[in-house]
């Protein structure tokens, strides 16, 4: 890994044995761009990759040379308004009016490792060694507006990690009306997009379409990354599949309002710009004040979107989550949620663990219901106190109960909201977000708390850590059940009124930040009605987020399938449900409810007393695979196969470092009636080994699985053996490799 500057011709270089980028100092003073991508040589004058031509009608800052246009020119931080026609990267209200601003690059600097960005999440370094970061500082001379561009290329990894900083040097306070953290000009446009959309019960769906002349985009409006749209992005070559083929993902460490997009100018040139949604944001910089953007990250790949994806649940599970839990295997959980929902004793959650305990589940997890006034979703919440008439001894009592049975226990709440009917509210009414004489929206019959101000946040903190200080939790599942609407805060004025989304957000990552040091030991789950705020962002506080509140097997194909673009599956929360589903009303086959939680953390999210004696059997077993391969399962190198949105089958895999074990996934939607023979062709093997499979069959070649593939044909084609189960819709199998006899 490398950061060099070539004084002469003004170029930086950051590379590795994977990626290169290129910069130039421009010759009218700002930074240009000239390559992302594969690793390139590196030479001293890498210049003439500026490209130039004269073009009618430009925009030029020098009178007579027609061929230096800001227009046409790839940027590293284009500002508005000093003639480059396409969406800024940085726009500067000043006092006078105008938004003009035109930063000139100054210095720059190189750091061994990664600097922390002051209280928002961000990769980072255990050992200097692992990255370098070249800070360049540029300047608006008019404003005197100082912003230093963030560049973390690591040593190991095609990854690059970008932010801005801003400080106000100048006498004058300005407003920051747009501050993205990444601004990266392509230049072409022969791309797809790809993006995790949907809604609700049904996050993550991967959408793709072909990049065109204008402006693509994604973005949240609504205070949360949101069950619509992730903030990650990629833009692949359109040959490009799994297994082979360039990419290049975009990933924003962020949790709050954001904006992803592409646009393509007349010459085909691709501006992709991440960051704060400019629509909802803007900050007040005073004299001698500074603003520091989230962290965006790029991961370049010319291994094919499994490539890409391998590359980011590095990154995320070793170099963004954090804590004790972070390396270790997760705990297999039993949730009540949707066993009894607000219809619960202590002794009929004793019931529930003291059974999921004899089937070897690990944690209870008391979900919403335990505290205030809360017997429905209408009362109690912000009152973080036991319900006495649930919990008589509280929650120091029921948690001793459950260790009693020798389970661990966690709990769940919701600490950024609040009912209308708590006392909270009663004695807080302007602690929510709220607008002067405007009716205030609800959602789940809630209001938002304003987490904008400090002394809301510490009064939450405070009721929370006195419950975690008195009772044995071991872990939380934080959850957020609604959107922001009428966004104002009664604790800022009217010209900071811009800065509440993120200072929410803010507020959040603090409240976040003080529990988990106080409590190091305590297991992070988060939440949002779901995966409504599943985001690298909250990643870095909990390591893993209940993926979604649909629980069906199939509907979670494709939700698991979608997130593992980018997050790993140590992140993703992931349980076994009660049939009928309670979603769909799917009645699917316990076994694929499990092969398909199996890919994630593990856990039920039903009444095992409500199981057959077979059924039990069955968890037992399940839970006994679980304990087994979660190592291999959570933390090995997972593989995309076949796509649940291409087809009526899916599968994926999980290898270990060595090779020696492999488990693949294999799921049908329906059954077919004397269909093909069909093979699954595996991937990452090691082609030398021979692998016997826990299916059974022949011992087998990793080449042979690699090419020809994994025979997955049914025993059945329409006729049903004498002693053999038939297959049914909903099918799947989990097949365990392992290398027996290795050849030299
Ligand atoms: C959200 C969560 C669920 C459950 C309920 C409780 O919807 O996503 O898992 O915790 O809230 O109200």
């Amino acid at each position: 890994m490398r950061i060099v500057y070539h004084e002469e011709s003004k170029v930086f270089h950051l590379w590795n044995d994977k990626i290169s980028y290129v910069m130039m100092v421009l010759p009218n003073g700002q930074l240009g761009q000239l390559y992302f991508g594969k690793r390139i040589h590196d030479r001293e004058d890498l210049s003439d990759l500026l490209e130039l031509a004269v073009r009618p009608m430009a925009s030029c800052p020098f009178p007579g040379d027609r061929s230096f246009s800001l227009e046409h020119i790839k940027q590293e931080l284009p500002s508005f308004g000093s003639g480059d026609y396409r969406s800024p990267a940085v726009e500067i209200a000043q006092k006078n009016g105008s938004r003009v601003s035109d930063f000139q690059f100054q210095s720059y600097h190189i750091e061994e490792g990664k600097p922390a960005l002051p209280g928002l999440p961000a990769t980072y370094t255990e050992d200097a060694k692992e990255a370098s970061t070249l800070i360049i500082r540029l300047l608006d001379p008019v404003t005197n507006i100082r912003a230093e561009l963030f560049y973390t290329i690591f040593a190991k990894e095609a990854v690059l990690a970008r932010s801005v900083r801003y400080y106000n040097e100048g006498a004058e306070a300005v407003q920051l009306a747009r501050a993205m953290s990444l601004c990266m000009d392509l230049p072409d446009c022969a791309y797809e997009w790809l993006q995790l959309s949907g809604a609700w019960a049904r996050e993550r769906h991967i959408k793709t379409r072909r990049l065109a002349m204008g402006i693509q985009s994604i973005g949240s409006l609504r205070g949360n990354s949101s069950h619509q749209h992730n903030p990650f992005m990629v833009l692949k070559r359109p040959s490009t599949t799994e297994r082979q083929g360039e990419a290049i993902g975009f990933s924003f460490i962020y949790s709050g309002n954001f904006l992803i997009q592409a646009e393509v100018d007349a010459h085909d040139h691709t501006r992709v710009l991440v960051g704060i949604h400019p629509d909802t944001f803007s900050w007040k910089l005073e004299a001698g004040e500074s603003f520091q953007t989230p962290e965006a990250v790029m991961v370049y790949t010319d291994e094919g979107l499994n490539g890409m994806s391998q590359t980011f649940h590095r990154l995320y599970q070793r170099r963004l989550a954090r804590g004790k839990w972070r390396d270790q295997v997760r705990p297999i959980l039993i949730n009540n949620w949707e066993a009894t929902y607000f219809d619960f004793t202590e002794d009929k959650l004793i019931q529930i663990a003291r059974k999921a305990k004899e089937c070897g589940v690990e944690l209870f997890v008391l979900d919403d219901g335990w505290f205030g006034e809360r017997n429905s979703d209408r009362a109690g919440l912000g009152d973080w106190i036991a319900n006495p008439a649930r919990l008589p001894q509280g929650i120091a009592g029921i948690a001793e109960r459950i260790e009693g049975l020798g389970m661990k226990f966690g709990l769940w709440f919701e600490p950024e909201m609040v009912n209308e009917d708590s006392d909270l509210y009663r004695q807080h009414p302007d602690w929510i977000l709220a607008a002067p004489q405007r009716a205030k929206s609800h959602g789940r019959y809630q209001y938002v708390l304003d987490f904008s101000r400090i002394e809301v946040v510490d009064a939450i903190y405070e009721m929370m850590a006195k419950i975690l200080r008195e009772a044995k939790v071991s872990y939380i599942k934080w959850d957020m059940n609604r959107s922001i609407t009428e966004c104002f805060s009664a604790g800022h004025l009217p010209e900071r009124q811009g800065e509440v989304y993120h200072r929410y957000i803010l507020g959040v990552y603090d409240l976040y930040e003080r529990l988990t040091s106080e409590f190091p030991e305590i297991l992070f789950e988060s939440c949002a009605s779901g995966g409504g705020r599943f985001d690298a962002g909250m990643l870095y506080y909990a390591p893993q987020g209940w993926v979604s509140d649909d629980t069906d097997a199939v509907e979670r194909m494709k939700i698991q399938y979608g997130t593992s673009f980018c997050y790993p599956l140590s992140s993703m929360g992931s349980h076994v449900s009660m049939i009928p589903n309670h979603q769909v009303y799917r009645e699917t086959p316990l076994h694929t409810r499990a092969n398909v939680a199996y890919f994630g953390t593990f856990g039920y999210e039903l009444d095992l007393n409500r199981l057959t004696e077979t059924e039990i059997q069955e968890v037992k077993e399940q839970i006994s695979f679980m304990k087994e391969y979660r190592g291999l399962l959570q933390f090995g190198t997972f593989y995309r196969l076949k796509s649940p949105f291409e087809g009526n089958e899916m599968s994926w895999m999980v290898v270990s470092e060595d090779k020696s074990t492999a488990i693949v996934g294999w799921y049908r939607v329906l059954n077919t009636v004397n269909g093909s023979y069909t093979r699954l062709r595996l991937e990452g093997l090691d082609p030398d080994f021979c692998y016997r499979s826990s299916q059974g069959g022949a011992l087998c070649y990793g080449d042979e699985l690699m090419n020809l593939g994994l025979c997955t044909t049914d025993a059945t084609a329409g006729e049903v053996t004498a002693g053999q189960r038939p297959c049914t819709d909903f099918e799947s199998r989990v097949y365990v490799l392992r290398a027996e006899q290795i050849h030299g």
